[in-house]
């Protein structure tokens, strides 16, 4: 009885996506179809949009604010391949302590603005072998592990205006989605490090440790990070069809032998050099939507 009313009350009503998503809409003319959720050192793709119209998160209305180094905390609309595109230029981390139903905001917002399909990117740890660091990852699918443990964004009352009780999950990551994602990838020269897999979800913001990380194998994880999940499950309970990446920007160590340890800067110095390649990646697979 607690656990549920206390789930509710960090959920937010209708009204209040209603008034940001109005908000929004009174300060552009602009209408989305496609939203990017730029990950970790990937907020460069909202600069290439052209007629940039930029919003900081802390002037609309409700929206929350980012508190991560390198995130900087902004909505971008504009037109990528004449495409209407809004970009969220740093997202919400459940480990920076923000609730579930915070991190996903944004997502219902960009439904009631129109948006129909949802671009997520983010940088991860790669747990298969054959994947290297700078491999680009398409999710096929993946493992809420923060949702075994009650941390799903659909926890507490459920709203249908936005979706349904108990959404599917199967067809979470849309298969023509990708088959346009692979044909991008190969137009642009990209298919030689082009993987697709499966994505874990852990809250962080530890690094996995060993252990961890043969468990998340064991269980047909690909690779580990700590975000788009939420946002992912968000989205499909309103219908908005999603498309992942991950940029795997480090190997995960799974032998109690190695010396190596997972840092932080080896992930921004992967991004910065594999970051242009992904942008190219979505750019051009927004011309072909
Ligand atoms: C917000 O709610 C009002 C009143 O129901 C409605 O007219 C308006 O279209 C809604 N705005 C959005 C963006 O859904």
């Amino acid at each position: 009885m607690e656990a549920a009313s206390s789930s509710s009350q960090c959920s937010y009503s209708y009204e209040e996506y209603n008034e940001t998503a109005d908000w929004l809409m009174t300060q552009t003319e602009k209408r989305p179809k496609v939203a990017i959720i730029c990950g970790s050192g990937l907020g460069g793709l909202a600069e290439l949009l052209d007629d940039k119209i930029i919003f900081p998160y802390k002037d609309i209305p409700r929206f929350p604010t980012s508190t991560v180094q390198g995130h900087a905390g902004q909505l971008v609309f504009g037109k990528l391949q004449g495409c209407e595109c809004v970009c969220m230029q740093g997202r919400f981390h459940f480990y920076e302590g923000y609730n579930i139903h915070t991190v996903t905001y944004p997502v219902r917002v960009f439904f009631l603005l129109g948006v129909e399909i949802l671009i997520v990117t983010n940088a991860a740890g790669g747990l298969k072998d054959s994947y290297s660091v700078g491999d680009i990852m398409l999710i096929k699918d993946h493992i809420n592990m923060p949702g075994f443990a009650g941390q799903n964004p659909l926890c507490g009352h459920n709203e249908k205006r936005f979706g349904e009780r108990f959404p599917c999950m199967s067809d979470a990551y849309d298969r023509e989605l990708r088959v346009l994602a692979r044909q991008a990838a190969e137009e642009q020269g990209c298919d030689s490090f082009l993987q697709e897999g499966v994505y874990c979800m852990l809250a962080g913001p530890t690094y996995e440790t060993i252990a961890e990380c043969r468990a998340l194998q064991k269980l047909g994880a690909d690779a580990v990070g700590m975000s788009t999940v939420p946002e992912v499950v968000v989205a499909r309970h309103c219908g908005l069809r999603v498309l992942g990446l991950s940029l795997i920007t480090n190997k995960v160590v799974t032998d109690y032998d190695s010396t190596e340890r997972a840092n932080h800067k080896e992930v921004l110095r992967t991004t910065e050099k594999r970051a242009k390649d992904l942008q190219r990646l979505v750019r051009h697979l927004i011309s072909k939507l």
